[in-house]
This record gives structure tokens, C-alpha cells and sequence, in this order.
């Protein structure tokens, strides 16, 4: 049996969608199990640039298997959208490689309406989200009034249902001066994008536990990071789903007992998009700097995103939240060109040094971090596929990373292309590609 949990280990924008590209050639199907399109997943093949939000990135490989799992929200537009490009691409987008859960909740147009006076009415508080309506979309799940996939096959229900929802939204809309939306078209709306759906729709739970019984393998795609987790980041400044491992379970319906490893993704460095606290963040031309070098601008918003040093109290946390077994060190080669690299190692609070995470977002603001420095190692890096190739100062690094996150680094990925990676021999990431 081998199902692995692909999830980022901080803020999101790891380069999962890398990763789970060049795993996916050793599995036989990629689930995602929660978050939506505020998600954007980078794959780059040759020349051609994919970014996925809502369909796994496994999609790019022919002969593999994808699926949406239940724990995922889905703007039906957004997917039907996403399909067509694909299909643009010369992706094979059917029935026979992707199957939608019945039991996913529907981002729909009120819930981004709603979002929006959110986000106004918190003024300097507001979180940064993608404007996406997840947020919305997860209360209505949790507020047992949400409207699933499966009702797309049931047109009399979804109907009436929309009407319900879209009557209450226009109350908070109406409260706070915002135009009303209407039903109608919101329905119209729907109902065009369900007819391109509804072959795609099942239970995918079953599937997926059927499929490990024949013995297939499942690889689950994690969509933003810990940081950004609703029960373990930085509350409230997360998004509002569970990005840590422990929701691949409860978003696709395999559970806990048949997963059998965790990949964290981690930066050599830290970025994160949106508000929050972020105590590594480096604020001057040298911040500007890593943000040019690794093209740190929003997949799926174009928000040109915070860059930070590498946070070890962080990726440690994640490793003890998540499981995580090995991690994939990506984006080295953007530090190719520093004088000196900064490692957080700890946070100074009050006058003491602390390792563990603060719960409260105020303290994580308040922490002062603690430095180790490295000399840099200025020497080109980038697209490098031998570990012995790497200069002594970056295996110097990459090992001092592993032994304060206190886990093994199995790949380090050394540029945006599949080929610019280093599989260390013998470790999970190696015998997961067998
Ligand atoms: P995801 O959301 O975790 O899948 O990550 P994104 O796709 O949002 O952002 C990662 C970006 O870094 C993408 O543009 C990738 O093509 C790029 N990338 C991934 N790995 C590397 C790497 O090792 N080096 C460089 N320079 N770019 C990388
Ligand atoms: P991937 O999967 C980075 C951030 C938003 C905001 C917060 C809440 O590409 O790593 P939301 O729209 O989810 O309610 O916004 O979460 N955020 C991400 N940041 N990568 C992502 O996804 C993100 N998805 C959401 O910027 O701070
Ligand atoms: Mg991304």
C-alpha cells in the first residue's frame, strides 16, 4: 500500500504543484482533498506552463487518475473554466481520468458577495484573502446550509435551494448597502455550468477506497500550507480549511489508517501572500530581491508575495503537526546569489528564547527571531541534478535546515522544471518513485 500526503509546510506556494508533478508518474491517482481555487499550482513542462486551482496537478500526466475529493469547495465556473483551458492545453479532461465528489460543497456567486463586505468591514484587520468566496463557502458547510455537487444531478432542489440561500445573502447584502443579487441569474448561472458537470459527479470516497482495495496508489495534493491551516496557522489569518495532513483524510473519505506517508514542501527561504504575522520577513531591497529571483507573484492573484528567511520554528511545527516523514527543499537556487543567509533558529519573547509556535497572532507579531548566519555560496546552482555537484556551503545549509527542522530533506529542487531536482538515494522520496 502506498498513499502519500503531499502538503506545504509553511505559508503555501512551496512548489507543491512541482512536486506532486514528479510524483505523480509513480502513482496511480492525485487526490485533492480541501481548499478551491484560491489554490494555484504551478507545473512547468518544457515550455509549457500549467497552473491548476481546482483539478489535481496529476491532470498533465496522461494515464493518471484525478480526483476532487469532498473536502474541497467548488465554484463551478471557476472548474468548468479550468477544464476548458486544460482541454486548450491537449489535456485529456474526461470522465475516464476525473471524478468530482458528490459530497464537495459549491462556492457560488453570493458567497464572494458576501466575502467582499467581509473583508471591507474589517478594515485593517481584513485577512488578504484570494477573493475567491471560500471562506463564505466553508461557513455554509459548517452552518449546515451549504449546497453539495451531488444537488447539480437534482435540478429541483438546487433550485430551491439557491433561492433560499441567495434570499438570506441579500439580507446581510441589503444591511450593508451592497447591491443584491438575483436569484435568477445566479441560477442561470449554475445550471449552464452543471450540465458540463454532471458526468463527473459521484461518490468519490468509495471510489477511492475501492481503488486502494484493487491496490492502487494515492497520491493527495495539499492546497495551501500549515501556516495557513484553520485550526493550526496563524488564526484568523488563514484560510478556512484543514491544509494539514490530517484533512486528507476527512476531505476524501480514505481514512487516517491507509495513509502511509506525509511529504512536507518547504522554501529554502519564506514567502506568504496576504496579512499576518510573519516574523522572518525581510523588508528592505533584499526582500525586493528574492521576490525578482524566484518570481514571487501570486499564482492564482498575481499579489506580488511577502519573502522572508527560512523559519525553522515553522517548518518544525509542521513537521510535528502534519507527520511529515521527508520534506522537498525547493527554490535553493534563488539564494545563489546572497552574501550571507539568515536561518530563524528561535524566538526571543519577553527576554526569553522560545522554540515552540505561539498560538496567538499578536505574539507572533511581537516575537523577535533569532539568527543563525551562513556564509551565501554565490556560485550558480540553479537547475543542478546532483547532490555532489551542489557547492559545499549549499549541502552545508540544506543539512543544517534538516538537523533544526529535525527531518530528512529527501529532495531539493533546484529550478521550476521537472528534471531540475535532486533525489537523495534511499531516502522516502526515492522509494516512493518505486
Ligand atoms: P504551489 O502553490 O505550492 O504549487 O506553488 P506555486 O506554483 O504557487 O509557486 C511556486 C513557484 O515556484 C512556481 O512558479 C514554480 O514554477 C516555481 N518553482 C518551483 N520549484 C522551483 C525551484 O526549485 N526553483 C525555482 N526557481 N522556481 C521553482
Ligand atoms: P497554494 O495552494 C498562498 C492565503 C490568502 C490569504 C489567506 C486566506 O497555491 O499554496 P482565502 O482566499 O483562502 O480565504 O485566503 O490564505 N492563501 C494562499 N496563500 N498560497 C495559497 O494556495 C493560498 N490560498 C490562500 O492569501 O492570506
Ligand atoms: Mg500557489
Amino acid at each position: 500500500m502506498k498513499n502519500v500526503v503531499i502538503i506545504g509546510a509553511q505559508w503555501g506556494d512551496e512548489g507543491k504543484g512541482k512536486i506532486v508533478d514528479l510524483l505523480t508518474e509513480h502513482f496511480d491517482i492525485v487526490a485533492r482533498y480541501q481548499g478551491g481555487h484560491n489554490a494555484g499550482h504551478t507545473v512547468i513542462v518544457g515550455k509549457q506552463k500549467y497552473v491548476l486551482h481546482l483539478i489535481p496537478s496529476g491532470i498533465i500526466r496522461e494515464g493518471k487518475f484525478c480526483v476532487i475529493g469532498n473536502g474541497v469547495v467548488i465554484d463551478p465556473q471557476a472548474l468548468v473554466k479550468e477544464m476548458a483551458e486544460l482541454r486548450g492545453l491537449g489535456v485529456e479532461v474526461s470522465r475516464q481520468r476525473l471524478l468530482i465528489s458528490n459530497r464537495a460543497h459549491l462556492v457560488l456567486p453570493y458567497h464572494l458577495a458576501i466575502e467582499r463586505v467581509n473583508e471591507e468591514l474589517r478594515g485593517r484587520e481584513r485577512v488578504g484573502t484570494t477573493m475567491r468566496g471560500i471562506g463564505p463557502a466553508y461557513e455554509d458547510k459548517a452552518g449546515r446550509r451549504g449546497i453539495r455537487a451531488g444537488e447539480l444531478l437534482d435540478p429541483a432542489s438546487l433550485s430551491e435551494k439557491l433561492a433560499r440561500n441567495v434570499a438570506d445573502a441579500n439580507r446581510i447584502l441589503n444591511a450593508y448597502g451592497a447591491p443584491e443579487l438575483n436569484a435568477a441569474e445566479a441560477l442561470d448561472l449554475v445550471q449552464d455550468c452543471a450540465q458540463q458537470l454532471r458526468p463527473f459527479i459521484a461518490d468519490s470516497a468509495a471510489f477511492l477506497n475501492n481503488a486502494v482495495k484493487r491496490g492502487q496508489s494515492i497520491l493527495f495534493e495539499g492546497a495551501q500550507g500549515t501556516m495557513l491551516d484553520v485550526d493550526f496557522g496563524t488564526y484568523p489569518y488563514v484560510t478556512s480549511s484543514s491544509s494539514t495532513a490530517g484533512g486528507a483524510a476527512t476531505g476524501t473519505g480514505l481514512a487516517p489508517t491507509k495513509i502511509t506517508g506525509v511529504l512536507g514542501i518547504a522554501k529554502a527561504y519564506t514567502t506568504r501572500v496576504g496579512a499576518g504575522p510573519f516574523p522572518t520577513e525581510i523588508k528592505d531591497g533584499l526582500g525586493l530581491h528574492i521576490r525578482e529571483k524566484g518570481r514571487e507573484y501570486g499564482a492564482s492573484t498575481g499579489r506580488p508575495r511577502r519573502c522572508g528567511w527560512f523559519d525553522s520554528v515553522v517548518v518544525r511545527y509542521s513537521v510535528m503537526i502534519n507527520g511529515i516523514d521527508s520534506i522537498a527543499l525547493t527554490k535553493q537556487d534563488v539564494l545563489d546569489e546572497l552574501d550571507e543567509i539568515k536561518i530563524c533558529t528561535g524566538y526571543k519573547l519577553g527576554g526569553a528564547i522560545i522554540s515552540e509556535m505561539p498560538d496567538s497572532p499578536q505574539l507572533l507579531d511581537e516575537v523577535e527571531p533569532v539568527y543563525e548566519v551562513m556564509p551565501g555560496w554565490k556560485e550558480k546552482t540553479s537547475g543542478a541534478t546532483g547532490y555532489e555537484d551542489l557547492p559545499q556551503r549549499t549541502r552545508e545549509y540544506i543539512q543544517r535546515l534538516s538537523e533544526l527542522v529535525e527531518c530528512e530533506i529527501s529532495l531539493i529542487s533546484t529550478g521550476p522544471e521537472r528534471n531540475e531536482s535532486i533525489i537523495i538515494p534511499g531516502s522516502k522520496f526515492d522509494q516512493w518513485t518505486k
